[in-house]
């Protein structure tokens, strides 16, 4: 028995504390911890990689009226205890004015009391999603599942924190039309929680996984139209990036020897990951490989494992699949499912968001102000409540120089913190001097409020 005693520090990587000016009620701070991928070692000492799994038990003192959350069993106030074994990125702590809502006996939304009400609304389906999940793939293991909003800073739009999803604000469109996200997290209670990568290498065996997951999710509760709707936006996006990547990045095994495993980020292990399972379901039929995947998640429960498991355990059903060209090759296999939906031409008022994605990155490069102007008028855009639309809205603002727009752009630089909106909007006004200039002066102001994940993003376009 090894006794440690530390203390962390207030730089690190894995932590950010919030004065109470950047919460929603502005009366009390807030803590939280974001540990993937490898920020777990900023904050706890332990064996930082997904390989190594462990139970734990902790004792959180927080002042009052301030409450301690952790990704665990909560045994009473501050008491927490995760009987199952847990890599070192799913560890998980938050501290705030924090209220609770119930969803269902085991689901509800912990949130500060000022932003409780809307997302308890948003996220009604969730037990609905569970039990679609377990129709599918067998028993959600976890006891509770719990989501808790963070403030706006938040680096990323979620985070499958065992027992306790956490994720920004900014999917709370007050339309469900951004709740895929919480099939996603939900998704990772049993791919990524319970069958995980056991290097960052396998990223794809997390998310492309827990990305098919979220569709079949999705298909069950509203349709396959939505869920292809959905993943066709989402193939549209991988598509773009291919265009951009190096070879070397897109393939779905990656090398990151060397590099910052958040490098492996993109739509690969995601997008293409999600479409060599359905590409596996297309072959096999639906019957044979939803029973394999079930198998796989039994067989593999609480383990972490490679590519190389996975295929074996692949070979063993199906000895005849090759899948080296999805595995260790660039772009996509020429076998590469296409997923159909048939966008409507022209905007209506009712339109989900991902049609309204659809629709703006159709739209010409370059647009004169007038044009950008008319959307304005007739669409409302600069003010969207939705943050993805808003998002894509204000990247095309930006690129016209459509001045309208930029007084939402820097309240929304100054407020949201989701490093996959802020980063390319920065990218984008670094694109001239003057949205250079534009873009250091933003920054100055709304620097001190970003997660620390978003900052080094950040730093480095701007540096
Ligand atoms: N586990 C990821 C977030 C993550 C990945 C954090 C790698 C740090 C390193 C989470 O499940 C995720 O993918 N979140 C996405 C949303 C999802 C619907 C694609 C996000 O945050 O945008
Ligand atoms: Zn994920």
């Amino acid at each position: 028995s090894v006794l440690i005693e530390y203390e962390t520090s207030p730089e690190a990587s894995g932590l950010q504390w919030l004065a109470p000016g950047q919460t929603a009620g502005k009366r009390h701070p807030f803590l939280y911890s974001q540990s993937q991928a490898i920020h777990a070692r900023s904050w706890i000492p332990l064996q930082d990689t997904p390989a190594v799994r462990a139970t734990f038990s902790a004792r959180i003192h927080a002042p009052a009226p301030l409450r301690a959350l952790m990704a665990a069993r909560r045994v009473r106030d501050g008491h927490f205890h995760m009987p199952w074994p847990v890599p070192s990125y799913l560890m998980a702590l938050a501290v705030g004015d924090l209220e609770f809502r119930p969803l269902s006996p085991r689901c509800g939304v912990w949130a500060e009391p000022a932003a409780l009400h809307k997302a308890a609304r948003e996220f009604a389906d969730v037990e609905k999603m569970m039990q679609a999940a377990e129709a599918l793939y067998g028993p959600y293991r976890w006891g509770r599942y719990d989501i808790l909003v963070l403030p706006p800073s938040a680096p990323f739009g979620g985070m499958e924190n065992p027992c306790l999803t956490f994720v920004t604000p900014t999917i709370i469109a007050g339309d469900g039309s951004l709740v895929s996200l919480i099939a996603h997290e939900l998704a990772h209670s049993w791919s990524g929680n319970l069958v995980t990568n056991a290097t960052w290498n396998d990223f794809w065996l997390n998310e492309g996984f827990t990305t098919y997951i979220e569709r079949r999710i999705q298909e069950a509760l509203y349709g396959r139209a939505r869920s292809d709707m959905e993943m066709a936006v989402e193939v549209e996006e991988l598509e773009e990036e291919l265009r951009r990547l190096p070879e070397a990045d897109q393939k779905l095994v990656l090398n990151l020897a060397g590099r910052d495993p958040d490098e492996g980020l993109t739509q690969v292990p995601y997008v293409k990951g999600a479409l060599l399972l359905r590409h596996l379901e297309e072959k096999l039929g639906r019957e044979r490989w939803d029973a394999w995947l079930r198998g796989y998640f039994d067989k593999f429960a609480f383990r972490s494992i490679s590519t190389d498991d996975f295929l074996a355990e692949l070979r063993r059903a199906f000895p005849q699949l090759d899948l080296t060209g999805w595995l260790y090759r660039p772009g996509l296999p020429a076998d590469a499912p296409r997923v159909h939906y048939e966008f409507e031409g022209e905007p209506r008022a009712g339109w989900a968001a991902q049609e309204w994605l659809h629709w703006l990155r159709s739209l010409p490069e370059r647009m004169p102000p007038e044009e950008m102007a008319a959307l304005d008028r007739r669409w409302k855009l600069t003010e969207t409540a939705n943050s993805e639309i808003a998002a894509q809205w204000l990247l095309m603002a930006v690129r016209n120089r459509y001045e309208p727009a930029w007084g939402r752009l820097e309240r929304f630089l100054a407020e949201v913190g989701r490093r996959k909106y802020v980063k390319p909007l920065y990218e984008e006004l670094a694109r001239t001097p003057e949205g250079l200039e534009r873009a250091r002066k933003i920054y100055e102001k709304a620097r001190p409020g970003y997660h620390p994940i978003t900052r080094a993003a950040v730093d480095a376009l701007l540096k």
